[in-house]
């Protein structure tokens, strides 16, 4: 089974980036806990991090055919992209929506995700571990068919 991880705008900047909301783990810290969890599952993972919406686009086009599921924190783009939404449409890839803090809890611009309606699911609130939830999730499903 391949994962892909796409994480958008500033969640490079995780750890030094308001930790008291996102905590002091950083990306790289995200990317060695996953990758951990995905050994011991025997799924091939893979990350791509971008600033760039069209960018993060490319990157599910380029999914299609070959990954089976997208772990997918689109950040501030969440409440913004009907691009990103149309991209997950058609390449319809397995998609879990993450958030580290619960945008529903917070200022009501967040409380939008344009996304949402092409995610399988979306986990949000739970810290770093809410993507490790995410990866079990995406693997239960790939396992059940
Ligand atoms: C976020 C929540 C978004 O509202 C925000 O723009 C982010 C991070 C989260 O992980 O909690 O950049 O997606």
């Amino acid at each position: 089974m391949n994962i892909l991880v796409l994480n958008g705008p500033n969640l490079n900047l995780l750890g030094m980036r308001e930790p008291e909301i996102y905590g002091s783990a950083t990306y790289a810290d995200l990317q060695a806990l996953l990758q951990k969890e995905a050994h011991k599952l025997d799924i091939a993972i893979e990350f791509f991090q971008s600033n760039h919406e069209g960018a993060l686009i490319d990157a599910i086009q380029a999914a299609y055919g070959r990954i089976h599921g997208i772990i997918f924190n689109p950040a501030a783009y969440t409440h913004t992209s009907i691009a990103l939404l149309d991209a997950l449409k058609a390449v319809g890839i397995p998609t879990v929506e993450v958030h580290i803090s619960d945008p529903d809890q917070r200022e009501p611009f967040r409380q939008v995700s344009y996304l949402r309606p092409a995610c399988i699911a979306t986990i949000k609130g739970k810290g770093l571990p809410g993507y490790v939830e995410a990866l079990h999730l995406l693997h239960e499903r790939y396992h059940q068919k």
